[in-house]
C-alpha cells in the first residue's frame, strides 16, 4: 500500500483527436511514458494511459485517451468524448490537409463533448521544420477564431509535449 496507492484527488479524462499518422500515439506515449517509436504503427478502436501528477498539492491523475485517426478503426464516437473536460486536436505541421481537417474535427468534438471542455490545437513534428506546409499564423488565427489553446510540438524531440498536456491539465483543474 502507503505511496503505491494514493487517494487520487481528481480523474481527468483528456481525449486526442485528429488524422491518421498525425503522431497522436507517440505524443501520448512521450507524456506517460517518455518513449517514442519512429515505426508506430497506426492505433486500432481505443487505448489509454495514465499518469500521476501533483498539481497544487493535489494528487491528479491525467487519464489520457487516444483513437484511431482512420475512420475505419475508430472507436464508437459518443463513448470516445463521454465524460471528457479536455481534447488535444492534432495536425502534422508538414501536411496541410490534416490541419484542414480540424474544423470537422473540431465539430465532432463540440457535437460530443461537454461544452465546458478545455480544447488545445496542436500542431505536432515542428522537428521537421524545412518541410513546413502549416504556417503558425495561420494556426494562431485559427485557434484564436475557435477559443482553443494552441502550441507546436514535437514528440520525436520532447519539444512542448509536456508543456501542452500540463497547460491542458492546469487549465481543467
Ligand atoms: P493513427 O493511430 O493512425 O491515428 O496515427 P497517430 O496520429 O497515432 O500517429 P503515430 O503517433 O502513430 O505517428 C505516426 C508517424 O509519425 C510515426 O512514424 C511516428 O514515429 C511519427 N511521428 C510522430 N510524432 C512525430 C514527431 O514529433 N516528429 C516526427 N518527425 N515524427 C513523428
Ligand atoms: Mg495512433
Amino acid at each position: 500500500y502507503g505511496a503505491f496507492n494514493q487517494k487520487m484527488d481528481y480523474v481527468f479524462k483528456i481525449v486526442l483527436i485528429g488524422d491518421s499518422a498525425v503522431g497522436k500515439s507517440q505524443l501520448l506515449a512521450r507524456f506517460a511514458r517518455n518513449e517514442f517509436n519512429l515505426e508506430s504503427k497506426a492505433t486500432i478502436g481505443v487505448e489509454f494511459q495514465t499518469k500521476t501528477l501533483v498539481i497544487d498539492n493535489k494528487m491528479v491523475k491525467a487519464q489520457i485517451w487516444d483513437t484511431a485517426g482512420q475512420e475505419r478503426y475508430r472507436a464508437v464516437t459518443s463513448a470516445y468524448y463521454r465524460g471528457a473536460v479536455g481534447a488535444m486536436l492534432v495536425y502534422d505541421m508538414t501536411k496541410l490537409q490534416s490541419f484542414d481537417h480540424m474544423a470537422s474535427w473540431l465539430e465532432e468534438l463540440r457535437g460530443h463533448a461537454d461544452k465546458n471542455i478545455v480544447v488545445m490545437l496542436i500542431g505536432n513534428k515542428c522537428d521537421l521544420g524545412t518541410l513546413r506546409a502549416v504556417p503558425t499564423e495561420d494556426a494562431q488565427e485559427f485557434a484564436e477564431k475557435e477559443n482553443l489553446y494552441f502550441m507546436e510540438t514535437s514528440a520525436l524531440e520532447e519539444t512542448n509535449v509536456e508543456s501542452a498536456f500540463m497547460t491542458i491539465l492546469i487549465e481543467i483543474y
